[in-house]
């Protein structure tokens, strides 16, 4: 059972645009299933052929769903794939509803940066210095190779819900996708509130968070919004996905007090 070109294609062009791929791996394992289901219900009369087809749909099955939060999933996926992959949206697109709370000389934190170009591109806006953090070490060693000259780019290779920061150090802390990317994992509800609170631990006072995420705010508020967190939702803001007119990505910006 081949696929064509044109379907592995549309696959990977899948796999890679969509934060939904374990939906989608699902979806391809169930599938398998039925076909191999529907395949043996028909006892096939050609042995040789239904050995093979047994044979793929059995390792369409023993592949393991991706998962986000797989620090070797990253490492892969970025050794694979090294070119630059924005998530979501852009810092040309994103710049209007944020640049008001970017302080002139802050020091900025970007949570999870993957190797988007959100933290160069975010340079000529400002006069601080940006930490980007990311567990992948494969990422973090391809980024600090490419803007090695920039030396207002700091990168550290490390696990974003215990970071290696003092108390209060950021003034403006930007995650994109960065929390997203843990929503449909099976530690979820465990994992998201250890980020919040770190990155809430590493904020000054009066510090802003801006989260950048494809979940509406009945969807991510909760995360948020806890006793333990000292701060107030200023604004949620719109960004029109690139290649779907009249859907959006949301900007939610929060104030430490
Ligand atoms: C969806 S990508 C977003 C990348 C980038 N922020 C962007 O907008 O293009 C999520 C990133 O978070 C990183 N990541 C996931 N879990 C992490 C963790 N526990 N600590 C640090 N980075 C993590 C991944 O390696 C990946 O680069």
């Amino acid at each position: 059972m081949m696929l064509s070109k044109q379907q592995l294609n549309c696959a990977s062009l899948l796999a890679k645009n969509t934060m939904h791929k374990t939906k989608l791996l699902h979806f391809f394992m169930n599938l398998a299933a039925l076909i191999k289901e529907t395949i043996s219900s028909q006892q096939h009369d050609n042995a040789g052929e239904s050995d093979i087809i047994d044979e793929e749909l059995e390792n369409i099955m023993n592949c393991p769903p991706p998962q986000y939060d797989d620090k070797e999933y990253w490492d892969l996926r970025y050794e694979r794939d090294p070119e630059s992959f924005e998530w979501f949206q852009p810092w040309s697109r994103i710049k209007s509803k944020v640049i008001q709370y970017l302080q002139k000389d802050g020091q900025v934190l970007n949570v999870g940066c993957g190797n988007s170009t959100l933290p160069i591109e975010m340079l000529s806006d400002f006069n601080g210095t940006i930490t980007n953090i990311d567990f992948s070490s494969v990422v973090i060693n391809q980024m600090k190779k490419q803007y090695e000259s920039e030396k207002r780019l700091v990168w550290v290779n490390g696990d974003c819900m215990s970071t290696p920061f003092e108390n209060e150090s950021f003034d403006f802390v930007i995650e994109k996708g960065t929390i997203d990317s843990f929503v449909c994992t099976l530690e979820s509800t465990k994992k998201i509130p250890k980020i919040i609170e770190e990155i809430y631990r590493v904020m000054k006072h009066k510090a802003y968070l801006i989260v950048i995420s494809y979940g509406t705010p009945s969807t991510r508020n909760t995360f948020f919004k806890s006793s333990q967190f000292d701060w107030c939702l200023q604004e949620v803001k719109e960004i029109e996905k690139i290649n779907e007119p009249g859907t959006f990505h949301y900007v939610y910006i929060w104030q430490k007090n």
